[in-house]
């Protein structure tokens, strides 16, 4: 075990927190809690996060082709300098790489470098390769300590959160996998500094979707700020992730296996993995499909839930600002659509749920969106 010093203090013992630079944003689920540490250059200070959390010293880093050569290793070097004995390994970037194939091979090197039930698994990207770490620290020797350093806006305001893990099937996407905390997230703005534009507006998709589904006041905050936000001015890009950090941290822990409450982050879901599914996920970015998604959950929500037009047109002026896609266009014929929302795992019984909403900040679980609704509004989302 390596010695610890004062929380919120780095391996020199210098106080983070008094510099006002740091934020935390706590993950209420009992013995299993964990904080997001937010705030800006914060992997040259990794180790000092860690060290709190009485971990074992050996550690293993994953990370893709894009990242590791970014940040892998100011990461590793932190680590090391503070005693850890490091190993860095490198998958494809892509979500090719989610694979149960790459899961074990990546899982067959870890008794060659000794890894125990102490040791540490760090995922240091994308939700890509926090979804892969995150399986493979999930199911080696039963479970080992697991720590995830989110780099792009969607795996810092989504996927890092909530101890979703897993690979895909040829079958279908996240069909194996498993609830598993981490210990810690390390949310550090700097490197959203070499994301890709495009990324960065698909991640912005999902920040609109929090302040849609469950906070009004941060809703109109978005509206005044994104352009801040997708500068990625330092005060405008910590508030929009730890925002919808908490927000999350609220519904994962009220929810963790997502039984009832967390089905409201699918907000323009339905629609948006329909549309992945029949581009067979090439060359239509997550965010991009939620944001379509959501305009058009949007109409449905005038239709079905009893929102107010208006808010609808408010939601899609935020999207559409925001540089991205608010139509479908003319490769997704509504029939295709239906069956492929059928065929999504989160329909029960090959029946559709909806997330709707009653006004913004506020949802509503609808199954009685009928066919007939939803060919309506892709026709007119068109
Ligand atoms: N576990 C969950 O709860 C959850 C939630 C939402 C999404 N997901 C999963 O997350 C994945 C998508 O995550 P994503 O959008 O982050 O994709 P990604 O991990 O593929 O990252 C997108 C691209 O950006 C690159 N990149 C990431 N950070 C960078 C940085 N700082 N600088 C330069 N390049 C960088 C990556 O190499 C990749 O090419 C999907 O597999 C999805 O299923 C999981
Ligand atoms: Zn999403």
């Amino acid at each position: 075990m390596l010695t610890e010093p004062p929380e919120g203090c780095n391996a020199n013992g210098m106080s983070l927190l008094k510099t006002g630079r740091i934020e935390r944003v706590r993950v209420p689920l009992g013995n299993r809690s964990y904080d997001i540490v937010i705030g800006d250059n914060l992997l040259k200070d990794a180790a000092g996060f860690l060290q709190p959390l009485g971990l074992g010293r050996r550690c293993v880093v994953i990370s893709d082709t894009n990242v590791a050569p970014l940040y892998g290793e100011m990461l590793c070097e932190s680590l090391r300098s503070a005693g850890f004995e490091v190993s860095l390994l490198t998958v494809h970037a892509g979500e090719a790489s989610k694979s149960l194939r790459q899961a074990s091979r990546l899982l067959e090197k870890l008794p060659g470098l000794r890894l125990d039930r102490q040791s540490v698994v760090v995922a240091l990207g994308g939700g890509v390769v926090g979804d892969l770490a995150g399986f493979v620290a999930a199911t080696y020797l039963r479970g080992i300590n697991f720590i995830q350093i989110p780099t792009s806006l969607l795996a810092l305001v989504d996927s890092s959160v909530g101890g979703k893990t897993g690979v895909n099937l040829p079958q279908g996407k996240n069909l194996v996998g498993a609830f598993y905390q981490p210990r810690l997230v390390i949310a550090d703005m700097a490197t959203l500094k070499t994301l890709p534009k495009r990324e960065l507006r698909s991640g912005f998709a999902e920040v609109i979707k929090y302040g849609a589904i469950s906070d009004a006041a941060f809703f109109r905050w978005l509206e005044r700020d994104y352009r801040r936000v997708l500068r990625l001015e330092g005060a405008a890009i910590r508030k929009a992730v730890r925002r919808c950090c908490e927000l999350k941290a609220q519904v994962v822990s009220a929810d963790e296996h997502e039984s009832g409450l967390r089905a409201i982050l699918n907000f323009g879901h339905t629609v948006g993995h329909a549309m992945e599914a029949l581009v067979e996920y090439e060359g239509l970015l997550h965010g991009e499909a939620v944001a379509v998604g959501m305009c058009c959950a949007a109409c449905l929500s005038v239709k079905r839930a009893g929102l107010k037009r208006a808010d609808a047109v408010r939601l899609r002026a935020l999207v559409k600002a925001s540089g991205l896609p608010t139509q479908l266009g003319n490769r997704f014929a509504a029939a295709a659509m239906l069956e492929a929302m059928r065929l999504d795992k989160k329909a029960r019984a090959g029946k559709v749920r909806f997330v709707l909403l009653k006004r913004l900040g506020a949802t509503v679980l609808s199954d009685q969106v009928t066919d007939a609704d939803v060919e309506e509004v892709l026709h007119v989302c068109r």
